[in-house]
């Protein structure tokens, strides 16, 4: 770290009027106690960032700034218990704080306005003192903290918002509408109930480790849906139409219920995986094509997309039950020539597994020419991408 600039409030390019002062520092204005947070009260609109020093043990308030065109960052300090700005309204920049072993208390109580929030490593930080509530943010991104919820914090829209590793967050519900690019919820309470009734359009979701999702109004997705290792027994999306990239429907070991009755298109891959519970898929009624794969593996007895008529990747199908009638079904289509890559289906195999895996039969031999690699346009990437998900 470079030796941090001690404030000294006139070699600030002030411009004052009777009421409230302009000031602009175009350095980074650290912050070392108490006193030098009350040095910035005369300054309404503060242009530039503040920084609190890592060695400040006192509380710092910032109050009398109304507006601060900057950053205001906290990281590093083992001692920090408080932050406050009694009358910030709007911060066009970056709140970051990071490693604030103590801190309990973050009081913003005119806050509504704010560029983007970065929190991390607050294990003490049970509550989010914003108590006019935050209407306006486009980065969200709390990890490590000791939330409970993130009541204080409800935006319309989105940038990107990624909320992980905080185990006492039990629950998340917001009024967004769309998110432009993601938002991630993973790791969290196992239990977390999360709710986005308004939510109309997203381009990436993914859900990890959750108690239960609720998108009744979710209508199209430019990017893709993720669903892995969650704890609910059921997942609908009545009102999803279209998925521009790919579904994945992974490893969510109660799952045994799902619904996307207005779902046509997928423009990337399908995957369902490791669902043990999961045993009929008749959960696309509507569901004519996909640009990527078919890629279904577990225990299923029944699989049924009665519309389907095009899959330009590949088809995969593996089961530990007996699939006859799917895979007559599909044989079908393929010999429609509607599946256009590698075809696989196979029931009462030991191992099923996606698209590539050649699985054993349940004797325990395995089968020669079983599944080949994804070859079709889109496949391989897609499935790359999957993975990309995958790994957060
Ligand atoms: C995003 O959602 C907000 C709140 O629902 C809405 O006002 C806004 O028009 C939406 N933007 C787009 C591009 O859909
Ligand atoms: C995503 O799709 C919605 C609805 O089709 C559209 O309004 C929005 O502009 C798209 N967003 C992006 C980032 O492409
Ligand atoms: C959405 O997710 C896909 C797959 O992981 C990724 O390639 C893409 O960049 C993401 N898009 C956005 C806007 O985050
Ligand atoms: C589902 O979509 C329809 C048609 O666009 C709309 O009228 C309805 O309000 C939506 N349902 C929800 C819960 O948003
Ligand atoms: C599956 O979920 C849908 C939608 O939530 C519901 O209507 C249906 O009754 C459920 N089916 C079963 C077998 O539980
Ligand atoms: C499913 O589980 C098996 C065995 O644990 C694992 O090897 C495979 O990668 C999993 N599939 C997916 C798509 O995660
Ligand atoms: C099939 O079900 C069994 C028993 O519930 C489970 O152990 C196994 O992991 C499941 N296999 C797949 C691929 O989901
Ligand atoms: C699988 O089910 C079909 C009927 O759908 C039946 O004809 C066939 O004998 C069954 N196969 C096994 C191995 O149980």
């Amino acid at each position: 770290m470079p030796s941090l600039l001690r404030l000294v409030l006139p070699a600030l390019a002030a411009v004052s009027t009777a009421y409230a002062a302009s000031c602009t520092v175009s350095a980074t204005t650290t912050i070392q106690n108490a006193g030098d947070a009350t040095g910035l009260a005369s300054c309404s609109t503060f242009s530039g960032s503040i920084a609190i020093a890592t060695g400040t043990t006192d509380d710092i308030a910032l109050d009398g700034i109304k507006k601060l065109s900057g950053n205001l960052i906290a990281t590093n300090n083992a001692n920090m218990k408080r932050l406050s700005a009694a009358n910030l309204e709007t911060l066009d920049g970056e709140m970051r704080l990071d490693g604030l072993t103590r801190l309990y208390g973050v009081d913003f109580p005119k806050l509504k306005n704010i560029d983007s929030i970065k929190w991390n490593a607050l294990p003490n930080l049970q509550t989010i003192g914003f108590t006019a509530e935050v209407e306006q943010a486009k980065k969200l991104d709390i990890q490590n903290t000791g939330l409970r919820s993130l009541k204080g914090i409800n935006i319309e829209e989105v940038k990107t918002l990624f909320i992980a590793n905080n185990g006492y967050i039990n629950e998340f519900s917001m009024q967004l509408g769309n998110v432009s690019d993601s938002l991630t919820l993973a790791d969290n309470n196992v239990n977390v109930k999360v709710e986005l009734p308004n939510l109309i359009w997203a381009t990436n979701l993914t859900f990890r480790f959750c108690g239960s999702v609720s998108v009744p109004s979710l209508k199209t997705l430019n990017g893709s849906l993720g669903l892995y290792n969650n704890g609910f027994e059921s997942f609908s999306a009545p009102n999803l139409t279209s998925v521009g990239e790919a579904l994945a429907i992974v490893a969510n070991d109660k799952l045994s219920n799902i619904t996307f009755p207005m779902l046509t298109k997928i423009t990337d891959n399908l995957q369902i995986a490791n669902n043990s519970q999961l045993a009929e898929i008749q959960a696309f009624p509507e569901l004519k094509s996909i640009g990527g794969a078919f890629d279904i593996s577990g225990n299923e007895s029944k699989v049924e997309t009665p519309k389907l008529e095009s899959v330009k990747g590949a088809f995969n199908l593996q089961s530990t039950d007996n699939i006859t009638e799917a895979c007559d079904f599909y044989k079908s289509l393929q010999q429609k020539k509607w599946l256009q890559g590698k075809y696989f289906c196979r029931g009462k195999v030991e191992d099923p597994g996606t698209a590539g895996h050649t699985p054993k039969d349940q004797s325990g031999s395995s089968k020669k020419s079983a599944a080949t690699s994804l070859s079709a346009v889109n496949g391989a990437l897609g499935l790359a991408a999957m993975a990309a998900v995958l790994l957060l």
